[in-house]
């Protein structure tokens, strides 16, 4: 611990009624990454403290007052937080970009959505219902769908806000009571905001949050033997874990694992439209975006008109201090930097010249997390840069010839979250929509990160299971087939 993290804020598990310090396993620094400097600090928790958290929701969900609210009721608490998150939004979206770096426009359209997230499913929690199902004489059978009972939620660090949003607001309206673990590199929203649902009026129980490192509280809480259910946000890699420990209890998971996001342009495409928006798809938030659009794959015929246009537009973006309101803000880390720098650095031969880099703004430290924006093209398609998740400001162009080209390139990659079409030609956009192996398409747009309605989720490398929409309301429920034989 250095001299100036004794006087920064310490921010709190949640668990239970309570808002806890645990102290005792050692307290973690939480950085801005635009200079380095220590911000906040929070704990270090282990199985005890995750144990707790577990045995509070327990007790919220099996006989709590939370268990006795109705489902009418609480779709007013879910919708009451997402008021909460509105009036704070002021202070909460400030800490978001201490916290993550990122711009401030970005942040505050971050609260706009997390609170979003709340309202959307406070008034969806009483409109799931179940059948009426014709069976034999004498018979009626009929489906409820029941909450797991509680929920494990595992988020990442590029959206804090909008994670607790998008992955406890569907499973708090289906009733279930949930524990949460935030990312240690940026966890202060999600604190907060579990603070407001205190506030507001949330039982004991319902949201407990747990701080604390992955291998950690993060593997003690996929592990735990009481939780029902796991949602997990993050890399391939964690996801397997997530995958393996929800397989030893015996339950069911969604994975969200991030992708290599085509977006497809066609020569009859509206560029004027195209370009501004292909550009902010891979550096809206410095490409720290699952859905990020990481791969342009642009026909033949108007690559290199594209790509001019496209260095025109990278050479001037700016990495600046979230204060600043650049393109970007830094990365979350120095970790994050280097890997991001190393994929830069496997670019620049023959298969993945490099056509462009942008600039970081002069004021920024020595000890910030700034990557410049780096353009490739054209890329070959078995590249690394036109393979892995890079994870930030890094825009891979590839060449292809028609429809068929397109497909298979947009294709050969593990994993499979977004694609977006640009074409004049609506056949072809609803042809391609179509072939494309990914959870979402949009066609003469791209949404990375928007969409509170709108199912996401995705196939293969990029996971499985759907958030978002009513579709995360399934996900986070079960169905029971009630048979009675009346006579
Ligand atoms: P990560 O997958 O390690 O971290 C995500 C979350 O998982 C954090 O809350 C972390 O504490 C937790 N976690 C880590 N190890 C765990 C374990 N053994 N058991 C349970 N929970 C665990 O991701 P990381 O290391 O922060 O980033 C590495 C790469 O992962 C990024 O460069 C990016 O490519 C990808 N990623 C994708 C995200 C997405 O939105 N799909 C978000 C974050 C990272
Ligand atoms: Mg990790």
């Amino acid at each position: 611990m250095n001299q100036q993290s004794a006087v920064v804020p310490f921010f709190p598990c949640v668990v239970g009624a309570d808002v806890v310090e645990y102290r005792d396993r050692g307290l973690i620094d939480v950085t801005d990454p635009s200079s380095g400097a220590v911000i906040a600090q929070i704990a270090a928790c282990g199985p005890d403290e995750v144990s707790a958290a577990v045995a509070a929701a327990r007790s919220a969900f099996d006989g709590g007052e939370w268990s006795r609210l109705t489902v009418t009721e609480r779709g007013r608490l879910l919708h009451k937080l997402g008021e909460a998150i509105t009036q704070n939004a002021a202070t909460l979206a400030e800490w978001e970009s201490r916290d993550t770096g990122k711009p401030h426009a970005q942040a505050k359209a971050d609260m706009v959505a997390a609170a979003r997230y709340f309202e959307f499913y406070g008034a969806a929690a009483d409109k799931v219902h179940g059948e009426s199902i014709p069976f034999l004489a004498g018979y009626q059978v009929q489906t409820i769908h029941e909450p797991y009972g509680v929920t494990g939620h595992i988020i990442p660090w590029n959206y804090p806000a909008q994670m607790i949003g998008r992955s406890c607001a569907p499973a708090l309206a289906m009733g279930n009571a949930v524990v949460l673990k935030p990312a240690e590199e940026a966890c202060l929203t999600p604190i907060k905001i579990a603070e407001l649902a205190l506030q507001v009026g949330f039982p004991a129980g319902a949201i407990n949050v747990v701080t604390g490192y992955g291998a950690e509280a993060g593997a003690a809480l996929t592990a735990h033997p009481d939780v029902d259910f796991l949602s997990f946000t993050g890399s391939p890699e964690v996801g397997v874990l997530i995958q393996t420990a929800a397989a030893k209890n015996h339950i069911g998971c969604t994975l969200e694992l991030g992708g290599k996001s085509p977006q497809i342009v066609f020569a009859d495409a509206d560029l004027d439209a195209a370009i501004p928006v292909l550009m902010n798809a891979i550096v809206q938030n410095g490409g720290q975006t699952c859905s990020a659009g990481s791969r342009a794959l642009i026909q033949t015929d108007i690559f290199d008109a594209v790509m001019a246009r496209l260095k025109e537009g990278f050479a001037k973006l700016t990495a600046a201090p979230w204060k600043d309101d650049g393109n970007l803000g830094p990365l979350i880390s120095k970790t994050q930097k280097a890997r991001v720098e190393a994929f830069i650095a496997k670019g620049g031969g023959d298969d993945a010249p490099l056509a462009a880099r942008g600039q970081i703004s002069k004021q920024t430290s020595e000890d910030g997390a700034f990557v410049a924006p780096a353009l490739f093209g054209p890329v070959a398609e078995d590249h690394i840069l036109a393979q892995e998740e890079v994870f930030g400001p890094v825009l891979s162009c590839i060449p292809f010839t028609d429809e068929e080209d397109a497909v298979r390139i947009a294709n050969n990659t593990d994993y499979g979250l977004v694609a977006s079409v640009w074409s004049a030609d609506g056949g072809r956009q609803m042809r391609l929509a179509k072939r494309l192996r990914v959870g979402q398409v949009f066609l003469n747009c791209y949404g990375a990160g928007g969409g509170i309605e709108l199912p996401f989720g995705g196939v293969r490398k990029s996971g499985h299971g759907r958030e978002k929409g009513f579709a995360a309301l399934h996900e986070f429920s079960q169905i029971k087939t009630i048979i009675q034989n009346h006579g």
